[in-house]
């Protein structure tokens, strides 16, 4: 049983009103007059005016392992999924990708990440680092161009291992909610959305859109970057789908990456956490359901009730995020996420494995003598459709909980245009007289493990990690009951 919806919204209204106005109205202590300074980034600045909201935040260095069924801080997050180390051949994710862990920890992941994946320069410091608005703008061009070392040496001592902070998301003076980002305020004039009139709720999400969501980066002819945009000129408030996204990377030639086993030029998709859940087919944001009320929780501290801000997934407080409004108990409410996200990771390990196949298809047809290149062409623009979406989902954090129904819709999208293009490939191929070779899910295991296993740094492919990629057996599932 719910509690009805508006009575939901109401609750929550009420509690974030007792709390904000708990807030202001406190008598004029020494801490309500202490007063933040306008770009005051130090956490501890602020946590001298909010205590309790700092000491919540720095509990975000804590690390959680394997509290959920997908999920563990920090793990390695390639080789469960062996073929996607086969997917980016040639980019910094097939070297080291890992599950996401806190927000006070951004900037010192990125420092300890390798090297390849701060390759792109400076801009890699745009969704981890508060410094990032005003090094754009005292940086220019450079900002976005030169080596992250030398931008990343430009912040202050004291903040360059500071990750998220206040300033991210709140106004000093006011401590309103506010968007720091000129990518989030350039993707919502795209999408035709005004700044100016967003509801509470709606600033509630957006504030992390200024960072969970995918990206592009512009480069010039040297392949620097350039800029880094939100590709979000073919979508709407409440619908940036995929097929806009991929329309856009294709309009404006963004293509950042050269692919090893099939040779084409590539863009990326990274966490698309914002597209995938303001999407259609997502009741939680159809009902008015912001990203705090399931990441950020009510806690009662001392007297007080706040806003937890350690984000984190609902998993690690046994579901209290969602028992706010759901009445069901914290196991019915876990078997819900699974059974999703079960459903999700089974057909982005299909379409996963068929994107792999078919660029070992087009790698076998690019080395055959004589092949038909009109047919190979159009095999190849297929085989980007495919990769895009099959990494739309794999990149979104939430194993499709965010939106199940748009998930599987894009990867059911992702396995027949993969298909497809292995079909043109071996076509291609046979055309040449050759013979199309066969790659099934064990062949891919097979070939990553002989091309990838190395301890010379290569790639951090590991074959002994826990495998995640797995498909779903209904029938065992119903005789186990
Ligand atoms: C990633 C964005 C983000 C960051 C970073 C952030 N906050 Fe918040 N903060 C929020 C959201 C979202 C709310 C809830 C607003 C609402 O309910 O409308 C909130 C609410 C608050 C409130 C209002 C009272 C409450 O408990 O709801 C205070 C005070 C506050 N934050 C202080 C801080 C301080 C201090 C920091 C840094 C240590 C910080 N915030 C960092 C997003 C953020
Ligand atoms: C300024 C950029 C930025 C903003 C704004 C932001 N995030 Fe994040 N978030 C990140 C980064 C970067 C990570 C991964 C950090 C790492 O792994 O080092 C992350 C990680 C997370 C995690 C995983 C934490 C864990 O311990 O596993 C959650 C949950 C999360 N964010 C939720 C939110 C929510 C909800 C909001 C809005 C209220 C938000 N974020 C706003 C950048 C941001
Ligand atoms: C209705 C609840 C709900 C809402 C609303 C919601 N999420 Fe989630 N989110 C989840 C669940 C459930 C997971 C999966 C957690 C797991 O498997 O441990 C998740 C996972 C995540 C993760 C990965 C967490 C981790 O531990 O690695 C991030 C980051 C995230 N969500 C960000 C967001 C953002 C940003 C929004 C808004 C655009 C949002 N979520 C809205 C429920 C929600
Ligand atoms: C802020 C309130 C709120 C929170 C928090 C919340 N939900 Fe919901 N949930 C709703 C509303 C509203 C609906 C739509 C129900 C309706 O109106 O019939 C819903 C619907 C659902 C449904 C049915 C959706 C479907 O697929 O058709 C599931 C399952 C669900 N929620 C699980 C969760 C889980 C798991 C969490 C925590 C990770 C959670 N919810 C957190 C308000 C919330």
């Amino acid at each position: 049983m719910l509690i009805p919806r508006f009575a939901i919204a109401a609750a929550l209204l009420s509690v974030g009103a007792l709390v904000a106005g708990g807030c202001s109205k406190e008598p004029a202590t020494v801490a309500a007059a202490i007063e933040i300074p306008e770009g005051e980034k130090d956490p501890a600045v602020w946590g001298k005016k909010y205590p309790r909201h700092y000491d919540s935040y720095l509990k975000n260095a804590e690390k959680t392992q394997k509290y959920s069924k997908y999920k563990s801080d920090n793990e390695d997050r390639i080789s469960p999924w062996p073929f996607q180390v086969l997917l980016w051949d040639g980019m910094g994710f097939a070297m080291e990708y890992n599950e996401p862990q806190g927000h006070t920890e951004s900037v010192r992941d990125q420092l300890l990440i390798h090297a390849s994946r701060r390759a792109p320069g400076g801009v890699c410091l745009s969704c981890k680092s508060p410094y990032a608005p005003e090094l754009k703008e005292k940086l220019g061009l450079d900002y976005f161009r030169k080596p992250y070392d030398e931008v990343h040496a430009q912040i202050p001592p004291s903040g360059r291992e500071t990750g998220v902070m206040c300033l991210d998301c709140h106004d000093p003076k006011t401590h309103a909610l506010r968007i720091s980002r000129w990518t989030l305020k350039e993707g919502l004039k795209a999408i035709g959305k005004d700044e100016s009139k967003l509801t509470r709720q709606e600033l509630t999400t957006l504030v992390c859109a200024q960072c969970h969501v995918t990206y592009v980066i512009p480069k010039d002819a040297e392949g620097k970057s350039v800029y880094l945009k939100f590709p979000w000129a073919n979508g709407r408030w409440g619908y940036i789908p995929i097929e806009g996204i991929i329309k856009q990377i294709k309009d404006e030639n963004i293509r950042e990456w050269k692919h090893k086993v099939t040779g084409l030029k590539l863009s990326h998709i990274r966490h698309p956490e914002f597209e995938l859940f303001s999407a259609p087919g997502n009741i939680h944001f159809a009902a008015g359901v912001s990203c705090a009320d399931c990441h950020m929780v009510y806690e009662v501290v001392g007297k007080t009730k706040i806003t937890s801000h350690r984000w984190e997934s609902p998993f690690k407080k046994n579901m209290k995020a969602c028992m706010q409004c759901h009445t069901q108990s914290a196991e019915w409410l876990k078997e819900q996420v699974w059974i999703r996200q079960d459903r999700v990771n089974h057909m982005f390990t299909k379409a996963g494995y068929a994107v792999a196949e078919a660029a070992l298809t087009i790698e076998q047809a690019n080395a055959t003598p004589g092949v038909d290149q009109a047919l190979l062409d159009k095999a190849k623009g297929l085989y980007e459709e495919a990769y895009y979406r099959n990494t739309f989902i794999g990149a979104e954090n939430s194993m499709g909980f965010h939106n199940p129904s748009e998930a599987l819709r894009v990867l059911g999208d992702a396995l027949g245009q993969a298909k497809e293009t292995t079909m043109l490939a071996q076509e291609a191929i046979l055309k040449a007289q050759g013979t199309p070779k066969h790659f099934d899910m064990a062949t891919i295991d097979a070939i990553v493990k002989e091309r990838y296993l190395t301890k010379d740094g290569k790639t951090q492919f590991r074959p002994n990690v826990a495998r995640k990629a797995a498909l779903l057996d209904p029938l065992q599932t119903a005789a186990a009951k």
